[in-house]
């Protein structure tokens, strides 16, 4: 992975953590995206003392803002001539509905509309910097999920789990559609499940029911470190080299949701997202 720049958002914990340590013990230059100073400096400084490669510079920028990402990927641009590696890995589970200042529900915004924006910004590079790859967090919850593109903000009856399964099926559906419009690009965009994994997710924020099956199941879960292996093999394998359009689990493909792989409602959505972030663009 010399000479090769990786983005890894949420890289300050978890699985995030253990992907970015990966990849810069494998020599690429890794651009941690995190919210706080302190635990993303905390975590380059651990990521570069375990790996001895330099290359790791923390970027800070709130996924929940739309207007934050966008200056992100602007400053981004301005300090890097090429991306390899995008992994949208960041995720947040709110146990009760919250908005954000821009409007948007906030399960939504940190899990779905961040991904799909960042994405954007960064795709002239992506491009520029062919084969590359993009690669999404997914959740195994997203098979049972529901889509209804009259509510995607939740507005009635926001349940933490529902939209958090909801957003990560929508993560799914916008990997398929874009793996399509970017076919002969170069670009591979792929989804990947992580299992079920002893992370922080939903640890402070989660509903207390879910907060309590999390500390049952503890003994149950995947290491970060396991959690992290598919997110790894997706991002360097030459195996996987102009693979896209699929879900990975354990380094394989699998078959996720009808639901996922229905066109006319990946377009639906794809169009609703757009007039939600306010933007009039395809990524073609
Ligand atoms: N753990 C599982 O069992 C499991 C299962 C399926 C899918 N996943 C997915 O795997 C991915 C990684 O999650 P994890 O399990 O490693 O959880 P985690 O330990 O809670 O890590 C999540 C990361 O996302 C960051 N993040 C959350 N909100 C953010 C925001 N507004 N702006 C910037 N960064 C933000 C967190 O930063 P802070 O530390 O500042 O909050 C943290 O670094 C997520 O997409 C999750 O949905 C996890």
């Amino acid at each position: 992975m010399k000479n090769k720049v990786v983005i890894v958002t949420g890289s300050n914990s978890g699985i995030g953590r253990e992907t970015a340590l990966a990849l810069a013990d494998m020599g690429a230059t890794v651009v941690a995206i995190v919210r706080s100073k302190e635990l993303g400096e905390q975590a380059c400084e651990t990521i570069m003392s375990e790996t001895g490669n330099e290359l790791v510079e923390m970027m800070l920028c709130d996924l929940s803002s739309m207007n934050t990402i966008r200056r992100f990927a602007d400053e981004f641009k301005k300090k890097f001539d090429r991306l390899d590696v995008l992994i949208n890995n960041a995720g947040a589970v709110f146990s009760k509905r919250e908005v954000t200042v821009e409007g948007f529900e906030r399960t939504l915004a940190v899990n779905y509309l961040a991904p799909f924006l960042l994405t954007h910004e960064l795709l002239p590079l992506l491009k520029k910097s062919a084969p590359s790859r993009v690669i999404n967090l997914s959740s195994g919850l997203a098979r049972r999920a529901e889509l209804n593109l009259e509510d995607l903000q939740s507005e009635s009856n926001y349940k933490s789990r529902k939209a958090y399964s909801s957003a990560k099926l929508m993560v799914e559906m916008f990997t398929y559609e874009l793996a399509r419009q970017l076919e002969g690009t170069g670009v591979s965009v792929n989804a990947v499940l992580p299992g079920f994994v002893a992370t922080n997710l939903g640890r402070s924020s989660g509903s207390l029911s879910s907060r309590i099956m999390f500390g049952m199941m503890k003994p149950f879960q995947l290491s970060p470190k396991e959690g992290a292996e598919t997110s790894i093999y997706i991002a360097t394998s030459p195996e996987v080299e102009g693979v896209t359009g699929k879900c990975f689990r354990k380094r394989e493909v699998i078959t996720t949701s009808d639901t996922s792989y229905d066109v006319e409602k990946q377009n639906q959505l794809w169009n609703k997202t757009v007039e939600l972030l306010g933007s009039h663009w395809t990524f073609s």
